[in-house]
């Protein structure tokens, strides 16, 4: 009897498990960091085969709860109360990406006319190491564009992936009130991107306006483009084991700046940028490599003049190494930590870079990129 009893009651909760479930990948930029922080800059970036999960279930309980592995004491919770979503139960502030873009996306929904109701959210996070450090491959980014996906799943709602990065761009914005965004497209469209920011002025000016008509808005500047990189092509990513603080970088470089050399940055990024995405359509990986060292050379330009540390010591020794062996080599992303990237030809040997990595205290992610379907 105990043991049918047991049983049942497994198979009870199996029914309930896991309705739906997302997967969302952390990014990687590749090339036009700081510069796609300004509206209409172009970027490069990835999507990368390391996940946030989010599960939705449904629930018998009077409030949705909202779970994650990574913090397990902090429950949240929350209810529909006149068909808008409203939390009840908020402890801290480590699940302000999610609420957010719970908020938005089920704003979207009822401005669509849909009838809402609660629900369970997990969440499971592998964009940090095993010992819980962070590589800076995007978490908060990933986390607010698997919300929203989960939930347009949840609602059996498809719409275009551009309607899912505005969501998670004007979610994400909310909460963070900078940033390029190119880690939300990264999140969305997956794969090789080419990637100009929209507008964020802009936006804020139109957040009040009805959200199904802001997110049906062309938003100027706004461009992704899918990039199918040559098939000799190899991405090579090193970690240096100190995490950075995008946000604080961006700031400084914000407050920093002599006008004439912050502008000058910029046209020769956009320059650049634009050349490398030339490299992607004529399929020239060499094309690609040379624009990846005049993008680092601006970077490191750019570091000389607002006084920040973007290619640490460490960064430094990456793209050394993997120069000295035929590759091209940048810091990526923010810099002053964090991740160093090279582009190789994958019909040469990498066994050199990432052994001389490793000797420096470089540690190699064996990460790929990852296409959504
Ligand atoms: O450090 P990451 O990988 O999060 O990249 C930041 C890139 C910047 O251009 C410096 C900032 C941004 O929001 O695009
Ligand atoms: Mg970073």
């Amino acid at each position: 009897m105990e043991v049918l009893n047991t049983y049942n009651l497994i198979y009870v909760r199996k029914e309930m498990i896991a309705v739906i479930s997302v997967k969302s990948p952390g990014k990687l930029y590749i090339a036009g960091e700081y510069a796609v922080v300004e509206k209409g800059m172009p970027s490069i970036v990835v999507a990368l085969n390391q996940f946030i999960t989010v599960n939705i279930e449904d629930t018998n309980g009077i409030n949705g709860n909202i779970n994650s592995t990574q913090y397990q004491n902090n429950l949240v919770q929350w209810k529909i109360i006149d068909n808008q979503f409203k939390v009840v139960k908020y402890n801290n502030h480590d699940f302000e990406y999610v609420i957010s873009a719970m908020k938005v996306t089920l704003n979207y929904l009822s401005s669509l006319g849909y009838k809402l109701n609660i629900f369970d959210i997990n969440i499971d996070s592998s964009l940090n190491s095993s010992d819980g450090k962070k590589y800076g491959l995007g978490s908060s980014a990933a986390v607010t564009a698997g919300i929203v996906k989960a939930i347009l799943k949840y609602y059996n709602l498809n719409i275009s992936l551009e309607k899912v990065f505005k969501l998670s761009s004007i979610a994400h914005l909310d909460v963070q009130g900078n940033g390029s965004l190119g880690d939300i497209a990264a999140s969305v469209y997956g794969g090789w991107i080419a990637y100009s920011s929209f507008d964020r002025d802009w936006l804020k000016y139109n957040r009040n306006m009805k959200i199904k008509n802001l997110v049906e808005s062309d938003w100027p500047e706004l461009k992704v483009e899918p990039l199918t990189p040559p098939n000799n092509l190899e991405l090579l990513i090193g970690w240096t084991g100190t995490p950075a603080s995008t946000s604080s970088l961006v700031n400084k470089v914000e407050n920093n700046y002599d006008k004439n050399d912050y502008n000058k940055f910029l046209s020769d990024s956009k320059k650049c940028i634009n050349r490398m995405i030339n490299g992607f359509h004529k399929k020239s990986l060499k094309l690609i490599q040379k624009e990846i060292l005049v993008n680092r050379i601006l970077l490191t330009k750019l570091g000389k003049f607002t006084g920040i540390n973007i290619e640490t010591p460490k960064l430094n020794k990456l793209c050394k190494i993997a120069i000295k062996n035929n590759g091209a080599a940048k810091s990526s992303g923010a810099g002053g930590g964090d991740c160093g990237i090279a582009i190789i030809d994958k019909n040469l040997s990498k066994d050199k870079i990432i052994d001389e990595w490793k000797n420096n205290d470089i540690k190699r992610l064996n990460l790929k990129i990852h296409k959504n379907l």
